[in-house]
């Protein structure tokens, strides 16, 4: 029976079986063909991500989006308000936000109406009186309607807000944060945020951070429902869940707080999925650093899926619950990938490969040392089949052309078989002072790492010279000998 499995799992991921494909919704989706890779020169506006040119904008950092929205779960309409907190990084006589669909119905800086036009994902904005170079400015854009999935051509699922049974959810990485409120939509432009959800009284709002206070909302029988993030976060990483739930409380004996919300009905089978978080929380908080936000918990969409979501603070998981390594791999995240940014989506690993190989650190720990060397010998044994399918690449190499390229296992697994290469190769020690100095020295705001920078921050620590190690690991185009 487990060989059966093996070779199930070996044919899937020969075939690149991760993630599973989510088919086009029946209702009207944006594609975002101008927002990738071969069409760089299409418009110049964006920050020049290699993968992403478009996304994101020059001349301006936000600081702190405040959403304020009246929601119609059951149309999936919306209505209301982003206030943006942002400070000029140069002369602006005109600026970008990136906004997908919507209809936008005023736009004002510093309370003065500004003129704006749209094109495709650009919203240009012109103040009636320029912007000087580090002058901190607010713009208040008003808007209303449908919120349209995203489809990243790189990706070929639904992203940003969409409807679920009996509800909305948001799951927006990379590029899906767009179609619910404007933004500088690049990972690299992290911000706090403050979400106030106007629903019907029986719907729950569910997002990133903390609950703040329910109110009465101005429309009869709707509350205002308010979630703060004080920390900084990536616009892709902001979530939120609207339907009916139960939440459960749990505690850290470090003493993180952690709210998992369920929707009603989830069976024990599936909450049990998340009885272990606590401890994983502990494990993570001494191998790494301590746990860098205020809460944690998850989040279950009023759907299955075929992937989970480190949203920050709330990882996103599908209504049939995940495994312990999904629960694990997700919750790493917050470490790497949430409060660690990646520069770009070409270092996709530096997260990915990262929050895999956390995830069997977990598994080594929860588990022993035997099921953790099983562990690596099947994945590297999927991998070598996988070098037949047509879709195998080297780390280095990974590009968002098709559906599998970017969220791979070569990113996955491979990312994370380089990571247990080097701990060989520079013993548990080293290694890992390596990853805590790498977390310790490039997460937060402001900052971004690089795969580069991860290297040199290796070969500093350990003394070693790593070029020809992570050249094996990173831009071969066949499977190094295993580790
Ligand atoms: N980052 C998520 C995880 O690994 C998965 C994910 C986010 C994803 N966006 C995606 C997978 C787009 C495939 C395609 O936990
Ligand atoms: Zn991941």
């Amino acid at each position: 029976m487990k060989k059966l499995f093996l070779l199930a799992l070996i044919f899937l991921t020969a075939c690149e079986s991760l993630p599973t494909y989510t088919p086009e919704p029946d209702y009207p989706v944006v594609k975002t063909n101008p927002t990738i890779y071969d069409a760089k020169t299409s418009d110049p506006v964006g920050l020049g991500d290699p993968f992403y040119p478009m996304l994101g904008n020059p001349g301006y950092d936000v600081n702190h989006y405040d959403i304020a929205l009246t929601v119609d779960p059951t149309s999936n309409t919306i209505s209301g308000m982003t206030t943006i907190e942002a400070v000029a990084l140069e002369d602006l006589s005109q600026f970008n936000l990136d906004m997908s669909g919507l209809e936008v119905d005023s736009v004002s800086v510093d309370g003065v109406d500004a003129d704006f036009s749209r094109s495709q994902m650009e919203l240009t904005i012109s103040p009636r009186s320029p912007i000087t170079a580090k002058q901190a400015f607010t713009v208040a854009v008003t808007y209303h309607g449908s919120p349209e999935p995203v489809m990243d051509d790189s990706i070929h699922m639904p992203l940003g807000w969409q409807k679920m049974t009996g509800g909305l959810f948001v799951f927006s990485e990379p590029s899906g944060a767009m179609n619910w409120f404007p933004c500088n939509n690049h990972w690299s432009d992290k911000a706090t945020y403050a979400f106030r959800i106007s629903v019907p009284d029986d719907f729950e709002v569910v997002a990133n951070g903390r609950r703040e206070n329910i109110s009465a909302s101005e429309v009869p029988g709707y509350s205002t429902q308010v979630w703060v993030m004080d920390d900084p976060m990536s616009t892709y990483l902001a979530t939120i869940v609207i339907g009916q739930y139960e939440s459960e409380s749990q505690q850290s004996t470090a003493g993180v707080d952690i709210h998992n919300f369920y929707p009603l009905g989830t069976p024990d089978n599936v909450k049990d999925d998340f009885a272990r978080t606590p401890e994983m929380i502990d494990f993570f908080g001494v191998l790494i650093a301590p746990y860098p936000f205020d809460n944690y918990g998850a989040v279950l969409a009023n759907e299955e899926l075929g992937f989970a979501f480190e949203a920050q603070t709330r990882s996103l998981f599908g209504k049939q619950g995940a495994d312990e390594e999904v629960v694990a791999h997700e919750l790493a995240h917050q470490w790497f990938g949430d409060n660690l940014t990646v520069a770009t989506w070409h270092d996709l690993w530096l997260k990915e490969g990262f929050a895999s190989y956390l995830s069997w650190l977990w598994l080594e720990h929860s588990q022993g040392s035997a099921a953790f060397e099983q562990h690596i010998q099947d994945v590297y044994d999927v991998l070598v089949m996988s070098q037949y399918g047509v879709f195998f690449q080297p780390v280095g190499a990974v590009r968002p052309a098709g559906l599998f390229d970017l969220y791979g296992s070569t990113t996955y697994y491979r990312g994370a078989l380089t990571l247990h290469a080097l701990r060989l190769e520079v013993g548990d020690e080293k290694f890992f002072e390596i990853l805590r100095t790498f977390y310790a020295n490039y997460s937060g705001d402001g900052k971004t790492a690089k795969t580069d920078d991860f290297i040199t921050l290796a070969q500093e620590v350990s003394g070693k010279d790593l070029t020809e190690l992570f050249d094996l690991w990173l831009n071969t185009d066949w499977m190094p000998p295993k580790p």
